[in-house]
């Protein structure tokens, strides 16, 4: 026995910001986003909005139509690059915020981060110690962004997603990885005050763009294919593509490569550009609410991140 996805939610920031609107802020088009990513809006936090707002307000709608009590939750694992604090974790503060008092803690896996929680919690679930997780993904890019560099400060969004995972056999395969090269996509934090050492400035999100994508296409394409080999399926069995959403020329190099049509590969970058952990989170709830997943649906879940890392899950809804 291991793990099902009992239920989804998600909270964005209220600001929509378009590409026409970023156009005024720096040297930079609607067309050159668009016809390079695919990304037309994010949403980008303003005002009071935080991390833990979102992720509770995308916890609270996923306990919602889990219909189990917030007491029944006996795990938060929350995907997170930074939570509101460097300590104490995300997870606490989206248990202190429901008033738990279970095991909760936050795992840095990058854009990743969704299925390594998958598969973290499949494992609790599987060995009994756990009978409902509560995942949450809260990401806020716009904190981490630096907005004076328009080659990086345009792709990315905030927002949350979360789901609840209950008994079930839903995962057929899932194969986390990370293969070191930590200079293509990083951000450095300061040395702090410390007289011992040089002062250091914190830094700003940092990614050498083309190696970036040069991997996602290359290791999306070998990771998925593993997975279809190890269940002795042809890319024909996959129903949908639940792709991390960082570039629509990734997602369709992917969908070139199995020869698949389109609508096989959902996307919601135009809405959303990359956020992170909770592209593939926000897309599942996106595909539920409009009853394009049912029972029996054959998904294939993939992401690549910083790292960098990949995690790919084939699963059959139940
Ligand atoms: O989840 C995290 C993973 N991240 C990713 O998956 C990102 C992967 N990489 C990419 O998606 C693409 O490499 C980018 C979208 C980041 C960049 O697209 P590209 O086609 O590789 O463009 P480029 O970096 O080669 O830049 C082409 C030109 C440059 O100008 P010159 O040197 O040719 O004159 C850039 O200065 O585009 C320029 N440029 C821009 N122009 C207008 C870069 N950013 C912008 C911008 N607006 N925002």
């Amino acid at each position: 026995m291991g793990l099902r996805i009992l239920s989804t939610g998600i909270s964005l920031p209220k600001t929509a910001v378009s590409n026409d609107r970023l156009a005024t802020m720096m040297n930079t088009s609607d067309q050159w986003i668009s016809s390079r990513t695919g990304i037309k809006y994010r949403h980008i936090a303003s005002g009071d909005e935080n991390l833990t707002s979102l992720s509770i307000a995308a916890a609270g709608t996923a306990i919602e139509r889990a219909a189990i009590r917030v007491s029944d939750i006996d795990m938060i694992i929350c995907s997170t690059m930074c939570g509101d604090y460097v300590f104490p974790s995300l997870a606490c503060c989206v248990a202190e915020a429901l008033g738990v008092t279970c095991p909760a803690f936050d795992l840095n896996a990058a854009c990743s981060g969704f299925i390594y929680a998958l598969d973290i919690a499949d494992k609790f679930i599987s060995t009994g110690r756990s009978k409902h997780i509560l995942i949450v993904c809260a990401e806020m890019m716009s904190r981490l962004c630096d907005w004076t560099d328009r080659s990086t400060c345009v792709l990315f969004g905030d927002g949350a997603a979360a789901c609840v995972v209950g008994e079930g056999n839903a995962i057929k395969y899932i194969n986390l990885t990370s293969d070191g090269h930590t200079h293509l996509l990083y951000q450095q934090v300061g040395s702090g005050n410390s007289p011992f050492r040089p002062q250091k400035e914190p830094g700003f999100l940092v990614m050498a763009g083309q190696d970036v994508f040069k991997f996602a296409v290359s290791k999306v394409g070998q990771q998925t294919e593993l997975a279809l080999q190890a269940l002795n399926l042809t890319p024909d069995d996959i129903d949908l593509y639940i792709l991390h959403q960082a570039n629509k020329r990734i997602i369709d190099s992917a969908r070139a490569r199995l020869e698949q049509p389109e609508e096989k590969f959902p996307t919601n970058i135009d809405r959303y550009g990359n956020t992170s952990s909770v592209t593939i989170p926000l897309l599942l709830d996106e595909l539920l609410e409009a009853g394009s997943i049912k029972k029996g649906t054959k998904l294939l879940l993939s992401a690549f991140g910083a790292g960098m890392t990949t995690g790919t899950c084939v699963m059959i809804w139940e």
